[in-house]
């Protein structure tokens, strides 16, 4: 039991009435009263509080995400904006525990400025789907996030330039428990020359970069083409609700 100043302070009487926390009178209707809180109604104001503070952090991260993928839209900071219909910033919630990233928007993520909706969007829906994952729970995004001519690889200049700007800010700002690394494009990004790049030696493999795990695996695209990378990836996608339950910080 906790004691809380009770109705013979005036001013304490008058603060209990709007509320014990300075709430404020926003969220819960408070408990009676008698001068006693029990331990359970004192964890369930404080988690009330808790809550709206992290509603409040979530909104804001949320404005941030939003101004964030503005710019990207409007992004002029490489080569690849000249050809491109839409950049394609990234898609889910600013506050999802797993990032994919992928390679590069394609003919059909161009047109409409969403990632992966076209084939490789497809296949990857149904390997989220067979490894538990939901969508809409998870921020995906792309090594560059301008579709290159004809569909080629990134160029070396472009990722640079792209993950200094934008996918290093994305990163921060959703700071997600796991990220998988889908493909060469974005390891070689983000993990530079250093990292031998065969990967089916690679995938699987966890990797630490600035105290943050990436998981490495194929791309969908490549995984849709070659059987051996597509029972890669699907038993790579399949250890990801495990990770995600083990601590984000390692
Ligand atoms: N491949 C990617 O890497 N990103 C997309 O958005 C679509 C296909």
């Amino acid at each position: 039991m906790l004691w809380l100043p009770g109705p013979q302070c005036a001013r304490a009487e008058r603060r209990r009435r709007i509320d014990p926390f300075r709430r404020r009178g926003r969220g819960l209707p408070l408990p009676d009263y008698n001068g006693w809180f029990d331990a359970k109604t004192v964890a369930d104001l404080y988690e009330g509080h808790l809550g709206s503070m992290n509603k409040r952090a979530a909104g804001h991260r949320l404005t941030l995400l939003g101004r964030l993928h503005e710019e990207i839209r409007v992004c002029t900071a490489c080569r690849l904006h000249r050809t491109r219909t839409h950049a394609v910033p990234g898609e889910g919630g600013p506050s999802s525990r797993l990032m994919l990233i992928g390679e590069a928007p394609g003919a059909n993520e161009d047109l409409q400025g969403k990632p992966f909706i076209g084939r490789a969007g497809q296949f990857l829906d149904a390997l989220l789907a067979a490894s538990g994952l939901v969508r809409s729970h998870i921020y995906i995004t792309s090594a560059v996030k301008c579709r290159p001519p004809n569909n080629r690889t990134p160029k070396d200049d472009e990722m640079a330039t792209c993950r200094s700007l934008w996918l290093e800010r994305q990163i921060e700002l959703v700071d997600p428990d796991l990220i998988v690394i889908m493909g060469k494009a974005p390891l070689r990004q983000l993990f530079g020359d250093k990292m031998q790049t065969r990967l089916s030696d690679l995938h699987g493999q966890i990797r630490l970069r600035e105290g943050r795990r990436y998981l490495l695996t194929y791309h969908p695209a490549a995984a849709m083409r070659f059987p051996v990378a597509r029972r890669a990836i699907q038993e790579d996608f399949a250890k990801i609700a495990g990770l995600l339950a083990k601590p984000a910080r390692l």
